[in-house]
């Protein structure tokens, strides 16, 4: 039979799945002095020498506060049915204490109103790493009044757009913000103390706990409230005891401290163990882990590349293999006897391998820890070296057959019984990616940093089929 003639199985998704892409508001807003916003954690640490590839800084970022509007279209364009995207806290609450600036929250009332308008279900994630710098300098997420501050924040903005958006997630990525923070501290606002990193997790873990009861004391009963994780899917390099408990011990580090007391109430025994040296978790008071412990709508899952572990012969402290950035001090607490590995096989641009298996085990594994609870994907995507070609076009097999694979190891879950209702790309546009500046690409739409233009890459046109049909598309060679 000729090749062409080869039957192919279309890889379907069930009607109602949510096609979306993700974002959040410092990488793309700019406009960090407009409408009454202050300064974020991530202002102050993008414009301190040497924390950002280039010193770049969000500062104009892809200008999306002026462009909305036509990012909007945009989405509409490429048959996007869902958005992700996330507020800024100091435009909205700029102390992190008080009343709001309705300037500020009427910026993310008309981006609502226009995605509505176009058919485009919008879900808003409260906290993607911008904490207002007044609540750093009062100590910031190690602090236990950061929690709080979150949920009278958290309150505000379910008051104002509870109305029109259904779903809702309180917390981006606690890990980052816990351990690139305050632990490894190459991520703002940098600092390096295991025990202001671990304090940080428990108060980001009440933060959610405290934003969910805010939330939905004033929102309608049908909003959905979830987090988004990012556990590391962690490999042991061999089934020896010394690799098993080396990989138990990330597990419990980037998974178990959060989804432990959110979904189980109680932090994993192992993990109090495995840090005891560094503290005695004393911070946790009475009634915390029934705080955390609410019920929730659904769980959402960031995910990338899987991690691979073996049980180092003494300290393995310096350059790291994790993907998490260049720093003396390790984010992984009480772990310094755990070597991290690259994985054999392709790589993206940000160094990270390629591994769509480890996509399906992450969602059997929170469909085992969150039983009956819908899954979504919140992010998913990679960064390669995009650049537009001489008829100003922008070609990117490489994402195109990284969406693919991991797109079909979703349907794969979805075959073997797991709920996940949606899937949003990171990210809609190239943007500011944290400490590596603008030089990494993850957008399925190019930006040209110089004229703002927005071209969408033959990634964002292939999701577009997807998204539009429900069908994943043929990947053409050379596409
Ligand atoms: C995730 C972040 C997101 C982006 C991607 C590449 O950790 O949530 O903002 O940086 O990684």
């Amino acid at each position: 039979m000729p090749e062409s003639a080869t039957p192919v199985t279309p890889v379907t998704f069930p009607p109602a799945f949510l096609w979306g892409a993700a974002t959040s508001a410092y990488q793309i807003e700019g406009a960090v002095r407009e409408d009454g916003r202050t300064p974020s954690i991530w202002d102050t640490f993008s414009h301190t020498p040497g924390r950002t590839a280039g010193g770049d800084t969000g500062d104009i970022a892809v200008d999306h506060y002026h462009r909305y509007r036509d990012d909007v279209a945009l989405m509409a364009e490429l048959g996007l049915n869902a958005y992700r995207f996330s507020v800024s806290w100091p435009r909205v609450q700029p102390t992190g204490r008080g009343p709001a600036v309705q300037r500020g929250l009427d910026f993310y009332r008309r981006l609502v109103d226009e995605l509505l308008a176009a058919g485009i279900k919008p879900t808003v994630t409260l906290y993607h790493w911008d904490l207002p710098q007044e609540l750093e300098d009062a100590g910031g997420w190690p602090e236990r009044d950061t929690a709080y501050r979150f949920a009278e924040y958290a309150q505000i903005v379910g008051a104002a757009l509870g109305d029109r958006v259904e779903q809702w997630i309180t917390l981006n990525e606690p890990w980052c913000t816990a351990f690139l923070g305050y632990g490894s501290g190459v991520h703002a606002p940098g600092r390096t103390d295991p025990v202001a990193a671990l304090r940080a997790a428990h108060h980001l873990n009440l933060a959610h706990g405290l934003g969910t009861v805010a939330l939905r004391s004033v929102m309608p009963a049908r909003n959905s409230v979830a987090i988004s994780l990012n556990t590391s899917v962690v490999r042991p390099l061999s089934e020896s005891p010394a690799d098993l408990a080396a990989a138990r011990r990330i597990d419990d580090l980037s998974g178990g401290i959060f989804h432990g007391p959110v979904l189980h109430g109680a932090y994993p025994g192992s993990l109090l163990e495995a840090t005891a040296p560094v503290t005695d978790w004393s911070f946790v008071q009475g009634g915390d882990l029934e705080l955390i412990h609410q019920p929730l709508d659904a769980v959402c899952l960031n995910y990338y590349t899987p991690t691979v572990v073996s049980a180092a012969e003494g300290d393995v402290r310096g350059p790291r293999a994790d993907g998490h950035g260049a720093s003396d001090h390790s984010p992984w607490l009480g772990a310094d006897d755990v070597a991290f590995h690259q994985p054999p096989g392709e790589h993206t641009a940000m160094g990270w391998s390629v591994d769509p298996t480890g996509l399906h085990e992450l969602i059997m594994r929170y469909h085992r820890e969150a039983p009956g609870l819908p899954l979504y994907i919140s992010e998913n995507g990679a960064a390669y070296d995009d650049k537009p070609g001489a008829d100003g076009t922008v070609h990117d097999p490489e994402r195109i057959a990284y969406l693919d694979g991991h797109l079909k190891a979703v349907r794969r879950a979805v075959a073997d019984g797991a709920d996940v209702r949606g899937y949003y790309l990171w990210s809609l546009l190239d943007n500011f990616e944290w400490a590596y500046g603008y030089e990494k690409r993850f957008g399925a739409v190019y930006v040209d940093y110089e004229t703002q233009e927005r071209v969408p890459k033959s990634s964002a046109r292939w999701y577009a089929r997807a998204a539009r049909t429900g069908t994943l598309p043929p990947v053409e060679p050379g596409e």
